[in-house]
């Protein structure tokens, strides 16, 4: 399955992508054609998940660019630098974003200096974007390939949030792990924490599992300690939107509780990410900037109920991530291999150069 995917059009191009918002009960496709919608795509978390923002701000820029009425390449470029400056105050979390604005931005300026014309430098844009996607795919099927040697034949995984083909270009972080040891023939079962307050696992998590025939089992957020007491749970796969110099990472809100109950019983706890989501410029977790979403999502029991689940006018917070210390994570999966402690050192020798 594709998230996302560039279209040709006369005028240009439009991005388009599944509305996730509307899984799991229908699979609409949104149409973006112009800078506005994809933003507000991003924001309203129509398309979501660290590398799939990033791949959707890729091919916005390329959308731009595809779509742009300036005649000369210098003021094409500074469209495409207001863009940037646009999509980049989307969500504030996920490096894959800036990530991914900065490459396409990179490549818009190197091409400029290259004296290149107009047609052609749109083109290598546009090029660039669909690399930046497929590169994604491709990192995530590496993923997947060393953290499913992690995996115990007959587990019990648990996994927080989506981390799926839906978050990334098409494959999957953490489900990308459980997605190929099921295909190396082994038998796993998963346990989806449903994810308060957006209830990410719940409709798309699961959603992805029902449609790979992988078994599954829905449980609420609070759910997860006790099964973990009981013995139902082997380890704990999870996915990273920011990861620290040191290891540490953040990842959907909930996901530091899952690895301190994991410690707590002893259960490995493993963070899948491509090096798109390390960021090595930041010290440790408590760097990463944390976004704050909107009260309603909170008080509104999201995507179920219209009345309100909690008194008018009580104080709500709704951080939207949080950050795990990374003496709680036994390994960091990516597409270079499985990176262990102590991080600091091993992040910075396995990061890919250039
Ligand atoms: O708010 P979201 O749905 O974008 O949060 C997504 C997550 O926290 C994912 O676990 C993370 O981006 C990893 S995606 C491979």
């Amino acid at each position: 399955m594709r998230t996302l995917e560039w279209i040709d059009t006369p005028d240009g191009g439009l991005v388009r992508m599944v509305d996730q918002t509307r899984l799991p009960n229908e699979t609409i496709m949104l149409d973006c054609a112009d800078l506005g919608t994809l933003a507000e795509a991003i924001r309203k978390l129509r398309i979501r998940g660290a590398p799939a923002i990033g791949c959707a701000a890729a091919q916005g820029i390329a959308l731009v660019a595809s779509r742009s009425r300036a005649e000369s390449v210098p003021g094409l470029v500074a469209e495409l630098q207001a863009a940037r400056d646009v999509l980049a105050a989307t969500r504030p979390t996920a490096v894959n974003l800036f990530w991914a604005l900065e490459r396409m931005m990179a490549r818009a300026e190197a091409l400029l200096a290259a004296g290149v014309e107009r047609k052609a430098f749109v083109q290598a844009l546009l090029q660039e974007a669909v690399a930046i996607t497929e590169d994604d795919l491709e990192r995530c099927r590496r993923i997947g390939k060393h953290g499913a040697e992690l995996i115990p034949e007959g587990a019990n995984i648990l996994t927080h949030c989506n981390a799926g083909a839906l978050a990334t270009a098409g494959y999957g972080t953490a489900l990308g792990v459980i997605r190929a040891a099921h295909d190396a023939g082994k038998r796993v079962h998963v346990w989806v924490d449903e994810t308060r307050p957006l209830l990410q696992g719940a409709r798309l998590t699961a959603w992805e599992l029902q449609q790979e025939g992988i078994p599954c089992t829905l449980i609420t957020d609070n759910m997860a300690g006790y099964l973990m007491q009981q013995g139902k749970v082997d380890c704990v796969v999870v996915g990273a939107d920011r990861i620290a110099a040191n290891g540490d990472a953040a990842n959907k809100i909930g996901t530091y509780a899952v690895a301190v109950l994991a410690h707590h019983h002893s259960l490995p706890f493993y963070v899948a990410a491509p090096f798109s989501t390390v960021d090595l410029a930041l010290a440790s977790g408590q760097d990463i900037p944390i976004e704050e979403r909107d009260h309603d999502e909170v008080a509104l029991l999201a995507h179920l109920a219209t009345q309100p689940a909690c008194p008018a006018g009580v104080s709500i917070y709704n951080p939207a991530f949080d950050p795990t210390p990374s003496d709680l994570i036994a390994a960091i999966v990516t597409e270079v291999g499985v990176i262990r402690p102590p991080y600091r050192e091993t992040l910075a020798a396995a990061a890919p150069r250039g």
